[in-house]
């Protein structure tokens, strides 16, 4: 199986990019965020526990998430591959990650990297609020608070990544279409 993570910041275009990704590579999608969506509106006790933390911008548990993670990776079978958005979020979760693939004797694939500026991930995300309703897009408060997580908790996976030499980015400016087009190149390199 192949291992790619979709890495960026809040609003990068991470979700909008995963689509054509997984038809192209036929790979299964991923969102931790989504997934944990999804628990919340079916108001399960897991939901109840993340949508605090959601709401304030902040991350939830790791163990939350990799049992997640781990259970897709055990139950998905027709793909040749998994496109994970949204995971790992810190160094924990990338060295759990590790530990999780090295018990098949696997690893992770590549990162693929998408980058923008802060002043972009706002305007991004305030213009999502008015067409998808998410309510961590609601507040500028929790906007504001993802953005010094992604900053803190997330952004030294880059150096992690780096290290290992799976780490390419991608400049996230520019239109769908174009990002697109850079990502599917760098993905035939793989
Ligand atoms: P999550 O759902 O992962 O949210 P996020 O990382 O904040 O990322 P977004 O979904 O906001 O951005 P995106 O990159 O997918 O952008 P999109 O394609 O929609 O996580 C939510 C929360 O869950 C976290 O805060 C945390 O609490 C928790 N969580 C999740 N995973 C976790 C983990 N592993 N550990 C702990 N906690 C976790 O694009 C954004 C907008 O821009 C869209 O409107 C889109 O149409 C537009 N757009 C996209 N590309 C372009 C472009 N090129 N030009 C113009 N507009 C564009
Ligand atoms: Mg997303």
């Amino acid at each position: 199986m192949k291992y790619y993570i979709l890495f960026g910041p809040p609003g990068a275009g991470k979700g909008t990019q995963a689509t054509a990704m997984t038809e192209k590579y036929n790979l299964r999608h991923i969102s931790t965020g989504e997934l944990l969506r999804k628990e919340i509106a079916a108001g399960s006790e897991l939901g109840k526990k993340a949508k605090s933390l959601i709401d304030a911008g902040s991350l939830v548990p790791d163990e939350i998430v990799e049992g997640m993670i781990e259970s897709e990776f055990r139950t998905v079978r027709d793909v040749a591959g998994f496109l994970l958005d949204g995971f790992p979020r810190n160094t924990a979760q990338a060295r759990d990650l590790d530990a999780i693939l090295a018990k098949t004797g696997e690893e992770v694939t590549g990162v693929v990297s998408l980058m923008i500026p802060d002043e972009t991930i706002k305007e991004r995300i305030r213009h999502r609020a008015t067409i998808e309703g998410r309510e961590d897009d609601a507040r500028e408060e929790t906007i504001n608070n993802r953005i010094v997580t992604y900053h803190d908790k997330t952004e030294p996976l880059i150096g992690y990544y780096k290290d290992s030499g799976k780490y390419n980015e991608i400049d996230g400016l520019g239109t769908i279409d174009e990002v697109r087009s850079k990502i599917f190149d760098l993905m035939d390199r793989f």
